[in-house]
Parts: C-alpha cells; sequence; structure tokens
C-alpha cells in the first residue's frame, strides 16, 4: 500500500480527529540503517534511525505535520516559532502546505546555511534577532499570547505526540525496542517525545520492552548535565545551541525512569563521530546528530557497555543543512589543475599520498 504519511498511518495513537485534515508532504517511514564498521569496532549492535531522509531534511516534519493540522482544525492563519533552522525549515514547508501564514524568528549569524534557504524558499516570514535561540522562544511565546498566531515550537504539546511515532518505526523496524536510544538533546523535546512513544507502544503491547534513553547535550551549552541555565550556549553544533530547555524536566524524567542519563559530548567528539560516520559508514549527519554517536563513542570508552547490546542512534538532520561546516571540518583547499590527463594523473598521486 502507498504511504501516505503520519497522521494516516498513526491516526490511532494521535489526536486526529474527523476534522483534523491528513496534511502530509510522507514524512516519517525513515530506514533504520545499521552501522556496520562502528559495530565491529565498539562491539556493539549499533543502528542509526536516518532522520535526515525526512520530506525537509529533519525529525521536525513529525511533530510539525502534526501541528500544523491542528493549527488549521482550530481555524489559525498563521503559525511562529524560534529556531535554529530546523524548526523553522519545517514550519514553513507545512505551513506552505497547508496555506497558513509562517513567522519565523531565528539568532543572527547562528543557523546553518541550507536551514535558512530553506525557511526563505518556503515563503516564511524570516527575522533575525539580535540574540540566541533562547531568547527568541521567549519573544514567541510573549507574541503568541497576546495575538491570534499558533506557537509551533516543541511546548506546543501536538509536536511530541507527532515526534513520538518515530520511537514506534523504531520498534516495528527491529520488532522490539532497542536496548539503548541515544539522542542530541537541545530544546529536550525530542528525547521527551521518543520515551512517550515507547511507553505507550509497550503499554499497547507492540513492544514488549524499553530502552535505556541516553541523551546528549553539547558540552557549550550543557544546561541539564550542570542543573543550571546557561546565559551564552556556544557549539559547533548549532542546532542544540540552547542554554535554557523548554522540555528540561520532561527530558531528565525520560532518563531517570528509564535509567538512562543526559551526558554530555564535546565539540571536537561531536566532529571526530560527524567525520566517521560519513566516512566510514557513508551516512551525512548534520553535527548535532552527530553528538548521539559521539555520545556512544565516549560511553563505550568509560566501559558502560557490556558488549553485544542493540544502540540506537538518532541522526535528526540530514547534512546537506550545514555544508560550510562539512568543507571546514575537513579542511584544505580544493586541488584545481590543468585540464590535461597528466595534470589530473599527478593530482591523484598527490592527493594518495597526503
Ligand atoms: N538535532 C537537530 C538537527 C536539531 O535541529 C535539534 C533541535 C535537535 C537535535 C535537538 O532536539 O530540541 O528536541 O532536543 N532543533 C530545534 C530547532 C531547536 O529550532 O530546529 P530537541
Amino acid at each position: 500500500m502507498r504511504y501516505m504519511g503520519l497522521l494516516q498511518t498513526y491516526k490511532e495513537y494521535l489526536p486526529v480527529t474527523d476534522n483534523t485534515p491528513m496534511l502530509t508532504l510522507h514524512e516519517g517511514n525513515t530506514p533504520l540503517v545499521r552501522a556496520e564498521k562502528l559495530s565491529d569496532e565498539l562491539n556493539l549492535d549499533i543502528y542509526f534511525k536516518y532522520e535526515g531522509l525526512n520530506p525537509t531534511g529533519s525529525f521536525k516534519d513529525r511533530g510539525m505535520v502534526m501541528a500544523v493540522a491542528k493549527a488549521m482544525e482550530e481555524g489559525s492563519r498563521t503559525i511562529m516559532c524560534a529556531s535554529t533552522g530546523n524548526t523553522s525549515a519545517a514550519a514553513a514547508a507545512y505551513a506552505a502546505r497547508g496555506n497558513l501564514n509562517c513567522i519565523v524568528l531565528i539568532p543572527n549569524n547562528n543557523i546553518a546555511l541550507g536551514k535558512l534557504a530553506q525557511a526563505i524558499i518556503y515563503g516564511a516570514k524570516v527575522i533575525a534577532i539580535e540574540g540566541n535561540f533562547d531568547r527568541a522562544l521567549e519573544i514567541v511565546r510573549e507574541i503568541t499570547a497576546k495575538h491570534p498566531i499558533t506557537l509551533v515550537n516543541s511546548v506546543n504539546p501536538y509536536r511530541l505526540e507527532g515526534q513520538k511515532t518515530a520511537a514506534f518505526e523504531v520498534c516495528d523496524q527491529l520488532g522490539q525496542a532497542p536496548d539503548y536510544l541515544a539522542i542530541p538533546v537541545g530544546n529536550a523535546g525530542n528525547i521527551s517525545a521518543y520515551w512517550k512513544g515507547f511507553k505507550e507502544y509497550n503499554a499497547k503491547g507492540k513492544s514488549s520492552s524499553l530502552p535505556v534513553m541516553i541523551g546528549f547535550e553539547a558540552e557549550g551549552a550543557m544546561a541539564i548535565v550542570k542543573g543550571e541555565p546557561i546565559l551564552n550556549p556556544e557549539t559547533v553544533a548549532t542546532a542544540i545551541r540552547i542554554g535554557n530547555p523548554a522540555s528540561w524536566d520532561l527530558a531528565v524524567n525520560a532518563a531517570k525512569e528509564s535509567g538512562g542519563q543526559i551526558n554530555y559530548v564535546t565539540d571536537d567528539e561531536i566532529l571526530h563521530a560527524y567525520r566517521t560516520i560519513a566516512s566510514k559508514e557513508g551516512i551525512f549527519a548534520e553535527p548535532a546528530s552527530a553528538a548521539s554517536i559521539a555520545g556512544v563513542m565516549k560511553l563505550h570508552k568509560e566501559g558502560y557497555f557490556k558488549g553485544g547490546e542493540k544502540v540506537v542512534c538518532v541522526l535528526t538532520g540530514h547534512g546537506l543543512k550545514d555544508p560550510n561546516i562539512a568543507i571546514k571540518s575537513v579542511g584544505g583547499d580544493l586541488l584545481v589543475v590543468q585540464d590535461t590527463e597528466e595534470a589530473v594523473m599527478d593530482a591523484i598521486r598527490k592527493l594518495e599520498g597526503a
């Protein structure tokens, strides 16, 4: 049967009524790809939930299709969000699809190029503020409380409802929940949504077990790890450059209830994992996504795993979102040579020797 998107596929599990428009860009149904080399190297059974293959290139499409469909059902004309980039791309796309206006607030100079391009081309009104994501979210909350505009950040409960479907897919793809679910943590909505999804699927008898949830913040933005908000968060992984996560308590609860933890990884660890999964596994995910695999590498080094466990790493966004980081992190200028066979052969030898 033709796949018709999340609202259709999971309507019994979602707040879908007879009046909910069946909005879709055929989001969800993303592959679970086994990490062949890393599994051998770390003596684990590692899988990537490749969320970069959603319609706008990130997991945000799952929550946004639900939130925008409900906004339409409720007669809203305009949606608004703060974003480090992916939420705004998803909001802009689904607003275009559903004929709504979309306003997005982004931190100036701190969103990846691809994400900015998406918000603009989908036709959102894009406003960059001289402040960070946390400040942008405060402003969006203030404005949407006073005006007839629907807030579509993950504090909108429909967002987490949509996002929990990724946990359902992981269980169906593996036949049951994995032993561990490793995930980057920014505003802390996604880890909360996955945990909700795993618990609901387990309660319905669709998976016999629950995973241990292990979430990873970036070191320069590790508010939950430190136990206090961070005023000026900094990390190469701009998607999770967040100092005061909105779903803080839910994320702590997911870690606690599942016997897991919220930990952190450094920018160097993130970039190492980012390059490794691209060059060894053929999977290109954005830096924030690589926090999940960087975290598994770190815990492995510390002797956290017994060996042989099934670990699913959520790769939240596509690598093409942030082409500048890819080029910068590998380094070196492009080799330009004359258009002759000898020049190209010389260049090949030079690169092989490098
Ligand atoms: N990975 C990517 C690629 C993201 O874009 C985000 C969040 C996260 C991980 C963290 O997920 O916030 O649910 O803990 N991006 C948001 C945005 C903040 O505006 O696009 P979270």
